[in-house]
């Protein structure tokens, strides 16, 4: 009994997408605390049949069972690639074998992995470039190149005459539940921690593929994780600010202590920086979650380091953030290092060497050795001040 059940956005337009609530890891790196969908969505045109991107290893069947209750995987005749990634494309070796007539739809560098990944004869690739269209009779397909969101091959794929917009990961969100926007109370919080996670560093590109979709009639933006956008709006407005590195009156603070000096140099910059009504994030990396750092990484207008000296260096799990912090490439402008050392210092140089040439100026920084004396904690209460009044400055 195929139960499968599958959701019609539009005329003739389905999503065949599945859920992973179970997923807690990305690239053994990012959290997934909600699971992620992989979604998948089928257009049937009077003439001709797609599938826009397909899922993650593993659900083939799945997949297949939902797109037979619209029609047979062996009748589709074009699988859409917006994006070589396995968690869209890794169906398309499945997809190829059941399937003896498909063409696989793609940019030019997404051909070459296709071949590469996935081992597509050249001869079942269709290569698109930008502004390229595709006819399925009473519908048209057109394609946008989106390079570097977040792959070079990506692109986004629009649906004219039902006015959807297929963007692949951009505007995504890994929640496993919830077909539309406003069915996630919170997805802001989840599309803001994806930004940051994955898009964030391509803040440029982003801009470029803003500017191009600008003229786009769009009713729905369907993503390739997390909800669909029936208020697309409100994604792209909260895209506009995090592409363009629009920071709040905010300091993402991040941290490791070992015998709590360090965590006291911590406290008054807090208090500090509380009482000049900056808004907080406290990322204590011992127990936090590297999504939500993420997230605040994206609209923080400040970042205060803090970490012991270990071996001669920062500690271990401050070097891991502070590598994450310059690949992410947050658009904060200020920062500050506070370490404390028993009896060498070295985490502040460590940290400024993984940091390198970066356009944030660095307020102050300050090792001291053991737990922080009066006269330290008046010296961190003034740099709180001076960081405050950057902030608050910057932000008129
Ligand atoms: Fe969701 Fe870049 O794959």
């Amino acid at each position: 009994m195929n139960w499968r059940n599958i959701s019609q956005l539009s005329k003739k337009v389905y999503w065949v997408g599945v859920r992973d609530w179970n997923r807690r890891l990305f690239d053994a790196l990012i959290p997934l605390p909600k699971g992620t969908t992989y979604n998948a969505y089928l257009v049937i045109g009077s003439n001709k049949k797609a599938l826009i991107d397909t899922v993650n290893p593993g659900f083939e069947k799945e997949l297949e069972e939902k797109i037979s209750k619209c029609t047979n995987l062996a009748d589709i005749d074009y699988v859409i690639m917006n994006h070589a990634e396995p968690d869209h494309a890794g169906a398309i070796p499945y997809i190829m074998s059941t399937n003896s007539k498909a063409m696989i739809v793609t940019t030019n560098k997404g051909a070459k992995m296709a071949q590469t990944f996935y081992k597509v004869p050249e001869e079942r690739i269709r290569i698109v470039a930008d502004g390229d269209s595709l006819d399925l009779g009473d519908k048209t397909l057109q394609f946008i190149e989106a390079p570097m969101l977040h792959w070079p091959e990506t692109m986004f794929t629009y649906l004219k005459e039902e006015k959807i917009l297929f963007p692949c990961d951009f505007f995504g969100s890994h929640v496993a539940v919830g077909l539309y926007d406003d069915d996630v109370e919170d997805l802001l919080v989840h599309a803001q921690r994806y930004f940051g996670e994955i898009m964030m560093p391509f803040r440029i590109m982003g801009q470029k593929a803003m500017e191009k979709i600008r003229g786009l009639d769009i009713m729905l933006i369907a993503p390739s994780h997390g909800p669909i956008h029936r208020n697309p709006n409100r994604i792209l407005k909260a895209y506009s600010q995090w592409v363009n590195g629009e920071t709040r009156k905010k300091a993402i603070v991040v941290y490791a202590t070992m015998w709590n000096s360090t965590e006291k140099m911590i406290r008054p910059i807090v208090d500090t920086l509380a009482s000049e009504g900056i808004e907080l994030a406290i990322h204590n990396l011992t127990v936090t979650d590297l999504g939500d750092l993420a997230k605040d990484l994206v609209d923080s207008k400040a970042i205060v380091l803090g970490s012991p000296t270990v071996l001669g260096g920062a500690h271990p799990l401050v070097v891991y953030a502070t590598f994450l912090v310059k690949a992410l490439k947050p658009p904060a402008k200020f920062g500050i290092v506070l370490s404390s050392y028993g009896w060498g210092g070295g985490a502040v140089k460590n940290i400024q060497e993984i940091l390198g040439a970066s356009k944030m100026e660095v307020v102050g920084a300050m090792e001291i050795n053991g737990p922080p004396t009066d006269n330290d904690v008046g010296k961190i209460i003034e740099l709180g001040k001076l960081l405050a009044a950057k902030i608050k400055e910057e932000a008129h």
